[in-house]
């Protein structure tokens, strides 16, 4: 692996539908001069995909790796199995079950094979980016600035009285 400094986050999604909540996170990422790529890769409908993408990911320089995926979410678990880069879940909504099917899947891998679970949907897309710059910036002081400024930013937007 090379420097941490140019370790990169890898936003992957389980299908284009998934994109319009991972896309948030995609912005986050590069908001924080982190290299960033997208990738569409379903577990069950490109599984190649998914073997060569996860079995490579240290090679390819990847510090964190989001994954979003809905209903039988089974992707984050998959990749999490098949590399010891640190991978995220990101619960996305589904239409029958309000992503509680997805979250539920992704939550509850047994003992082992770890994946830290954010929420379900668009805050999930949003803290999976914030916590990957976390993890990114304990190596990275650049990184680790940006993350501190833009908590000051969110802190000072908050009114101290409703209008
Ligand atoms: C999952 O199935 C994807 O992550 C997506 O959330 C869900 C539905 O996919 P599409 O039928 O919209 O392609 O694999």
């Amino acid at each position: 692996m090379k420097k941490n400094k140019s370790l990169k986050v890898s936003i992957v999604m389980g299908s284009q539908s998934d994109f319009k909540t991972m896309r948030l996170a995609a912005k986050i990422i590069k908001n924080m001069g982190i290299k960033v790529e997208t990738k569409i890769i379903s577990a069950h409908r490109t599984p190649k995909r998914m073997y060569d993408f996860a079995s490579s990911a240290e090679k390819n320089n990847i510090g964190v790796i989001i994954a979003g995926a809905g209903g039988s979410a089974h992707l984050p678990g998959m990749i999490a199995a098949l590399t010891s880069v640190p991978v995220l879940g990101v619960p996305i909504e589904s239409k029958k079950l309000k992503g509680l099917d997805s979250l539920l899947s992704i939550v509850q891998m047994p003992k082992g094979i770890p994946v830290g679970t954010l929420a379900i949907g668009e805050d999930g897309a949003i803290n999976a980016a914030l916590l990957a710059a976390s993890i990114i910036a304990n190596n990275n002081s650049i990184v680790k600035k940006k993350l501190n400024s833009w908590r000051l930013f969110q802190t000072r937007s908050v009114k101290k009285s409703p209008r």
